[in-house]
């Protein structure tokens, strides 16, 4: 086969060489050359920039008005959680990538998505990691004994042109490449998986997307630095990129937008992992607090919010004096440095020895909550265990806590009460508004202002003697 042109480029530096080397012989950097396809100067009309947008052809400046479509025309999606994600359902054309660890869920939840979709559509998944029969009896057990969708095709392929060339074939509206670290391209010297065949690939993939409005989902594999493979290039050539998150051990599992082009970020959807794959879980906060224990000491609930959707999750805390000169403060779901201010504070401010207590956070249901909003309630956790009394049952605890033990105001107050209303919470600490106006907030929840994290904790944990 002919081979193309290639030429090897320092990441950091932008030394090009005619052949890979270890270490960039200008700046030192180690492991940085990184093979690129040498291309012709660029026509006028396709300019890398241009081909990146998908457009092509000469140019011309229109009025905004003469331009048709005012919002992008989706396919519907049957599962509701991953077309929230989304943004409304998939835009003809896109790039989406799916990402996440190793086991986690990508295929399962992506064969579930094309046997959704084929009932009505032509759908082509290729699978560079599973054999047909893997991919056949899985699809069996998704659909539990159901019939075989009409328009799902099966191919399991990892060479890019192959792929393309099945595609333009069959002409799909939806393709699913699991995984883009897989595929590659024959003429580049460097192997599947690596910086430069992933890049070739997905921008291969993305001229293919937006000149055919085929949409495409590439699932990608997120290693341990929780970088896609390739420092990120993949993230800057698709329109949309996802993350499926959680704790292996763990049944939920959460579809996360970091970026979106037809849709807000940090968008969530949350699934559970079932035997018939992914089941929607259409009320997380309902689900998050199942086994919650009732009056005991070391719980809280806290609202945060995902996207626009706000999510009440328990927070645990449990202090255990210490066997260590240096006492350990062990974080589950939220931020270790976060940890470290609210024991700080608390030791500060109100006067708690937690230098002599190992610390213990954990967000139940395997959430990551990366919000101040929470801080109230983590704070309340750990006095909790600590003073051995619990927090009331009914409450949720909402607000961020400052240096000074003072307590923050947070963002979309107004949507973090109803939620908790409409779960049957009766009480809400907060922090106290010191401007008014803005959205009401709700009835049917007896709100309790606090200025500072002392006052809140005497308002919200249970003494003795006092309801
Ligand atoms: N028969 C089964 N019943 C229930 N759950 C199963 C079954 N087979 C697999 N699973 C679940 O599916 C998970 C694997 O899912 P999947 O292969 O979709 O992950 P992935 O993210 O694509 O992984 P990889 O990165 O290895 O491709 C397993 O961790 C397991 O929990
Ligand atoms: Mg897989």
């Amino acid at each position: 086969m002919a081979k193309i042109q290639t030429r090897y480029v320092c990441q950091s530096c932008g030394r090009a060489a005619p052949r890979p080397m270890g270490r960039c012989p200008q700046c030192g950097a180690w492991n940085s050359m990184v093979e690129e396809i040498v291309s012709p100067p660029p026509s006028a009309a396709h300019t890398p920039a241009r081909a990146q947008a998908g457009l092509s052809g000469a140019s011309r400046p229109r009025k905004l008005d003469e331009i048709e479509g005012e919002s992008e025309a989706r396919l519907a999606v049957p599962i509701g959680e991953f077309a929230r994600v989304l943004g409304g359902g998939i835009v003809p054309g896109s790039i989406v990538l799916v990402g996440g660890d190793p086991g986690i869920g990508k295929s399962t939840l992506m064969l579930q998505i094309a046997l959704e979709m084929a009932s009505a559509r032509k759908v082509l998944y290729v699978s560079g990691e599973e054999s047909e029969r893997q991919v056949k009896m899985r699809a069996t057990r998704l659909l539990q004994g159901g019939a075989l969708p009409a328009g799902l095709y099966l191919v399991t392929e990892t060479n890019l042109e192959t792929i393309l060339e099945h595609t333009r074939a069959l002409q799909p509206e939806l393709l699913v490449v699991d995984s883009i670290q897989t595929v590659y391209i024959p003429e580049m010297d460097s192997s599947a998986g690596s910086v430069s065949q992933v890049r070739e690939c997905s921008s291969r993939l993305r001229d293919l997307a937006k000149a055919s409005a085929i949409s495409v989902f590439v699932i990608g594999h997120v290693t341990k630095e929780g970088v896609i493979a390739g420092p990120r290039v993949l993230e800057h050539i698709v329109d949309t990129v996802l993350y499926l998150e959680g704790d292996r051990f763990q049944a939920y599992r959460l579809l996360r937008s970091v970026k979106n082009r037809f849709g807000a970020t940090s968008e969530v959807g949350v699934f559970e992992m079932r035997e018939q794959g992914m089941a929607e879980v259409t009320n997380p906060s309902e689900a998050f607090l199942a086994e919650r224990m009732i009056n005991v000491a070391g719980s809280a609930i806290a609202v945060t919010m995902e996207g626009t959707r706000p999510l009440l999750v328990e927070v645990q805390g449990l202090t255990s004096p210490t066997s260590l000169g240096n006492p350990r403060r062990t974080p589950n779901g939220i931020d270790i440095n976060r940890l470290l201010l609210i024991t700080a504070v608390l030791t500060r401010r109100l006067g708690l020895h937690l230098a002599e207590q190992d610390v213990f956070v954990n967000v139940i249901g395997g959430m990551r909550i990366t919000e101040p909003a929470a801080d109230l309630a983590v704070a309340a956790a750990i006095a909790s265990s600590m003073k051995d009394a619990p927090v009331k049952a009914d409450s949720v605890l909402i607000g961020e806590v400052g240096l000074s033990g003072e307590l923050r105001m947070v963002g979309q107050m107004s949507a973090r009460l109803r939620e908790a209303a409409k779960l049957g919470f009766k009480q809400a600490v907060v922090p106290r508004r010191l401007h008014r106006g803005g959205e009401p907030w709700p009835d049917g929840l007896q709100i309790i202002e606090a200025r500072s994290l002392r006052e809140a904790l005497s308002m919200a944990l249970l003494v003795e003697g006092r309801a």
